[in-house]
């Protein structure tokens, strides 16, 4: 198994991605790290206790991070996660806790400490992953890769031109980006095609278990702010495409392509600027995923789900 750590604001579609990576036999999830986006980190690191204790995710430990990103103001997400950043279903009471160091310090010690290069899975904005590569310069070479959620080759979500992730602390994505890490980034165009559709509520549904029927929660109401914010028939689960990545790169397809952050632009600040034909000449910088093999995911997402769901 690939061991991995997901760096995440939960958020619907992130609570997914981490009962994926705990669920899957094909990744070893280390560590769970939080930081603020969705919404605020104390919001984000509450949600991902609850997601572990409901799960059933013990032994991994989590740790908050930044509150803020690098340079601009926070603005969360509550339009489209609710007020707690994990709207719907009624969660038991964590029991699960979260450590008392921060999230960067977390993420240096398993790096270091790890017999083997661990890989980096953020689907949040980037703040801790850029503070980490920051302070920490040396860890590099522990980072197998780093497999994110963000940006896209197309348009954005949070402005015309920019995905949330990004454009939340574009200054730390520009940091990740030109860190010669190797970086694998699944954009809004292919978690676009993510999408959880009635048959997929069905299956989660069928599984007959606590832990199902909350994911078929989260999911009803990740739908209802979907359907009212951008008209989407069915909700695009993000972040667990990052994680499918891991687990199976034939789920997601890519391509080399050199990726620049915009940071000045009046109104595209925060877009990816992909270079997809080669026309700048520049050396790629980052595998970006162009394809997902849909039912293929929603197996791995459902049968993660199962497995946690009867232990
Ligand atoms: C990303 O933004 C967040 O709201 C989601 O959790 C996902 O990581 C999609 O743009
Ligand atoms: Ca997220």
């Amino acid at each position: 198994a690939v061991p991995i750590i997901i760096d995440c604001d939960p958020g619907h579609d992130d609570a997914l991605a981490i009962m994926l990576a705990a669920g899957d036999p094909g990744v070893e999830l280390l560590a769970v790290t939080t930081v603020a986006g969705n919404q605020t980190v104390e919001k984000t690191t509450l949600n991902a206790r609850r997601v572990c204790t409901v799960a059933g995710i013990s032994g991994v430990p989590i740790a908050a991070g930044c509150a803020k990103p690098l340079i601009q103001r926070l603005r969360v997400a509550d339009d489209v996660h609710g007020v707690s950043g994990l709207d719907g279903p009624r969660f038991p009471e964590p029991t699960v806790e979260a450590e008392a160091e921060h999230a960067v310090e977390l993420l240096h010690r398993v790096l270091t400490g790890h017999p083997e290069p661990v890989t980096l899975v953020p689907t949040a904005p980037l703040t801790n992953i850029a503070l980490l590569l920051t302070r920490y310069p040396e860890v590099a070479g522990r980072i197998r890769e780093i497999v994110l959620m963000g940006g896209s080759t197309e348009r954005g979500n949070r402005t015309p031109a920019a995905e949330f992730n990004i454009q939340c602390d574009p200054e730390a994505a520009d940091i990740v980006f030109r860190s010669g890490v190797p970086l694998t980034m699944c954009g809004l165009n292919v978690t676009h095609q993510a999408l959880a559709t009635p048959e997929v509520l069905a299956r989660f549904e069928g599984l007959g278990t606590v832990l199902g029927q909350t994911c078929a929660e989260l999911l009803t109401f990740f739908a209802s702010t979907y359907r009212r914010l951008w008209g989407f028939e069915h909700p695009p689960l993000h972040d667990p495409v990052a994680v499918a990545r891991v687990i199976d790169p034939g789920l997601v397809r890519c391509v080399d392509a050199y990726v620049a952050v915009e940071l000045k632009g009046e109104h595209t600040r925060g877009a990816t600027v992909v270079d997809l034909h080669g026309t700048l000449g520049r050396p790629s910088n980052a595998k970006v995923a162009v394809g997902l093999d849909a039912d293929g995911f929603w197996d791995r997402v459902v049968g993660a789900v199962e497995r946690l769901g009867r232990a």
